[in-house]
């Protein structure tokens, strides 16, 4: 079908791809380019208030209001970062990234995109800054919960749908942060050095598909820079791939205080400097007046950023925040999400589910009482409510007549600022001055004490989100407080312990191991976490969730650290902490500003290339904790002999699988390829597709697992471009990237 140039509906234009669905308004939008001025589409190019640019106010073409995600629309803080105190904008808290990549649900993830879209919607939101889909290279990365995988494909398919999902609901996503914005030391001066075939294999391929499979309408250049530029004005990413190869048409907004340049921002690709004008204002004027730049250039990103203005409906002022952001069908998204997400690692006593048998639980760790839906920066939630593992427990053991005790165990760790006036140390007394600080012994007694008393002991250990946040990186991946004399003490004492982990990221779990039978990876789990949570433990549900990522048994055993290519010479200093909180510095403006012009300007050299996450483990032959894809259920799984086939470019993989126990439960199968001939140097093995399949009792289904053949392309970095290497390809499906139960082989003429 043709779509006639009025302002059209995106959804009548199926036939087109989802990035030139964007283009179908243009006759229209040059039509306005011609009738404004140059002050007026320079007014486009920057910040408004912290968290809207202007549209044309004289062609009553509304703003566009951005909202943080990626988890839970952002409360609303007015022009700036401080709470407005509205009553109606409590949102809903889904799962944080690792979570959600955890179901290894597409459809999960696109309900999860769906449900923020809703959300943002209610508010009056035209963009959502997420999803947040960088991979997570380094295991102690401030952002790693955010992120979704250290695999591209996983991370690539989620972001996918997510897009689509919240699209659809009529809010626009922006893909953060591009590119390559794996570390938080230094983030905003580090310049990341990578060859071109580990950014296109590895770092690009989430962003490359959310642009065009999922018709991402607006893209976030990153903070750092990435070969020698600054991401907001990197004229090869956002040019040369996003817009000429990937076939991107819309916008772009910098990170926030991530734009440092006029000329080099206008040329690099830049559509909206966020925040601030100081390059994306007068100085942008000035160049077009003075002949450095073609006005044509201006004119290109205001088309960019009307077209999304125009895919976008604009919620008329008095329809937005009418009603709680937070609804009950949005709820349940997050619950569903939370259910699938969790994931068992171990259970070698089969302690978990919890039997009939036990009559008394002692819930033991600040974990368990502590909320995460707050905290982190940008990520935060206002949520409307949020149910703690101790409230899920407690509730679930109530209707079970399971009495539960609970003692803290361990002081926690709130971070403060290292200057200015929030300084000083702790008076809370269940407050470390520091992560390791060593175990409490009065919160120690007590807890014991309550150990030997009960049943069954649930320790809820990990870390919190003044640990793992955005901003700075975690010096390593220890338990902190003491956690782990605590563990020990605990088995002592009752040798029934199941372990639940509360963190975005790995933990080294050397020391706590031994000591724990049963070990559950339970996330931050969004407002209905700890209602999931108590589902698994009381075997109401199985437990179904995979890991994202990979548990390395030590932190140096991982690629960055291995290479010695983090921390390198990051010293640290986070830019927009020093750019936004002049309050927590106690510094002036000028002062800062002087501050981030001497920062060091340190190198991350990615010098494991394309063997990040389980791909440098396999091939270096490093063993792990716990493998990337791995998570138990309550039953066990038959896999069945392999058929493939190709089809129309397509490789689809079929088997039966068979739930062998006697609940429903979910399995996720995990097809991974092999290439036993390349010539070229190549992971071990590498995802290719998965599939969540549900599974009464005793029943089996058939399951198809396809991928394109183009998939199976490398980056040639002598022809610049994508090659499909000939020869052998072995299929390898199973239920982790260390538990493959069927194998097949088929060939690439
Ligand atoms: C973060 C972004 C966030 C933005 C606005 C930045 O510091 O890196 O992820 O969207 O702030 O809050």
């Amino acid at each position: 079908m043709t779509c006639v140039a009025a302002i059209v509906a995106l959804a009548g234009c199926k036939s087109m791809s989802p990035q030139d669905r964007l283009t179908v308004n243009d006759k229209k939008i040059n039509e306005i380019i011609a009738q404004m001025s140059l002050e007026e589409k320079v007014e486009m190019l920057h910040s408004k208030t912290n968290m809207s640019s202007e549209g044309v106010p004289r062609l009553g073409i509304q703003d566009i209001k951005y909202t943080d995600g990626p988890f839970g629309i952002r409360e609303e803080n007015g022009d700036g970062f401080r709470s407005l105190g509205w009553t109606l904008d409590s949102a809903t808290y889904f799962p944080t990234g690792s979570a959600l990549a955890a179901t290894w649900s597409k459809e999960m993830a696109r309900k999860n995109g769906w449900a923020m879209g809703k959300e943002g919607r209610l508010r009056g939101k035209d963009i959502i800054l997420g999803p947040a889909i960088n991979i997570q290279r380094l295991p102690v990365g401030g952002r790693t919960y955010e992120y979704l995988s250290e695999d591209p494909v996983l991370a690539a398919r989620l972001s996918v749908e997510y897009t689509i999902g919240s699209q659809d609901a009529g809010t626009a996503v922006c893909l953060k942060h591009y590119a390559l914005n794996n570390q938080e030391t230094n983030r905003g001066s580090v310049d990341v050095i990578a060859d071109e075939r580990t950014m296109r294999e590895i770092y690009l391929k989430p962003f490359e598909a959310a642009v065009k499979e999922g018709g991402a309408m607006c893209v976030m250049p990153a903070y750092n820079k990435v070969n020698g530029y600054y991401c907001s004005e990197n004229a090869h990413l956002n040019n040369e791939i996003l817009r000429d190869e990937w076939g991107f048409k819309g916008m772009t907004v910098s990170d926030w205080g991530g734009t440092h340049s006029t000329m080099g921002a206008a040329l690099g690709g830049l559509c909206v400097q966020m925040t601030g004008d100081n390059y994306f204002g007068q100085a942008l004027i000035d160049s077009v007046r003075n002949g450095a730049l073609d006005e044509s250039v201006i004119d290109a990103k205001v088309r960019e950023i009307l077209r999304l203005r125009f895919a976008i409906e604009p919620v008329p002022e008095d329809v937005a925040n009418t009603i709680m952001t937070s609804q009950p069908e949005t709820q349940q998204v997050a619950y569903e999400i939370a259910q699938k997400s969790i994931v068992l690692l171990k259970n070698d006593k089969g302690n978990l589910p919890i039997s009939d048998e036990v009559k008394k639980i002692a819930v033991i760790g600040q974990n368990a009482v502590l909320t995460t839906a707050a905290g982190g920066i940008g990520a935060g939630v206002k949520t409307l409510y949020e149910v703690t593992p101790l409230e899920g427990i407690r509730k679930r053991a109530a209707e079970a007549g399971v009495e539960v005790v609970y003692a803290p165990g361990y002081k926690n760790y709130v971070m403060r600022m290292a200057w200015g006036r929030f300084g000083g140390g702790p008076v809370d007394p269940l407050v470390a001055n520091s992560t390791d600080e060593s175990a409490d012994p009065a919160l120690l007694a007590e807890a014991v004490a309550l150990a030997k008393d009960a049943d069954m002991v649930i320790f809820f250990g990990g870390t919190n989100k003044s640990i793992e946040t955005e901003g700075s990186d975690r010096k390593n991946i220890d338990l902190p407080c003491g956690q782990n004399e605590v563990i020990k003490a605990l088995h002592e004492a009752n040798p029934n312990v199941t372990t639940v982990l509360i963190s975005g990221g790995p933990t080294d779990l050397r020391a706590l191991e031994p000591y724990s039978p049963a070990i559950v990876q339970g996330w931050w789990n969004g407002l209905e976490g700890g209602t999931a949570l108590a589902e698994v433990l009381f075997g109401d549900i199985a437990p179904s969730g995979k890991l994202p990522f990979t548990f390395p048994r030590k932190l140096e055993d991982s690629p960055a650290y291995a290479t010695g290519s983090f921390p390198g010479n990051n010293t640290g200093e986070d830019l927009f902490t020093l750019m936004y909180r002049l309050d927590a510095t106690g510094y002036t403006r000028e002062q800062i500003q002087e501050y981030i012009a001497n920062l060091p300007a340190p190198v991350s050299e990615y010098r494991e290339g394309i063997f990040v996450g389980y791909r440098w483990f396999e091939a270096k032959d490093v063993p792990v904790m716990y493998a990337f894809g791995h998570g138990l259920s309550y039953v066990d799984f038959e896999y069945g002999a392999l058929s493939c086939r190709k089809k129309k470019g397509m490789i689809q993989v079929s088997l039966d699988i068979t739930n062998l126990g006697d609940m429903e439960a979910d399995e996720v199968v995990q097809l991974y390829v092999s290439r036993p001939d390349t010539k070229i140097e190549r992971p071990v093995k590498e995802l290719e597709a998965f599939e969540r399949v549900t599974l009464k009792a005793g029943e089996t289904k058939n399951v198809t697992l396809e991928f394109p053949v183009s998939e199976l392309a490398h980056w040639d970095m002598e022809t610049n471009g994508w090659t499909v290497e000939p020869g052998k390809v072995q299929i390898l499906v199973g239920a982790a990237s260390d538990d493959i139960r069927q194998t097949i082989e088929t060939e690439i003429r």
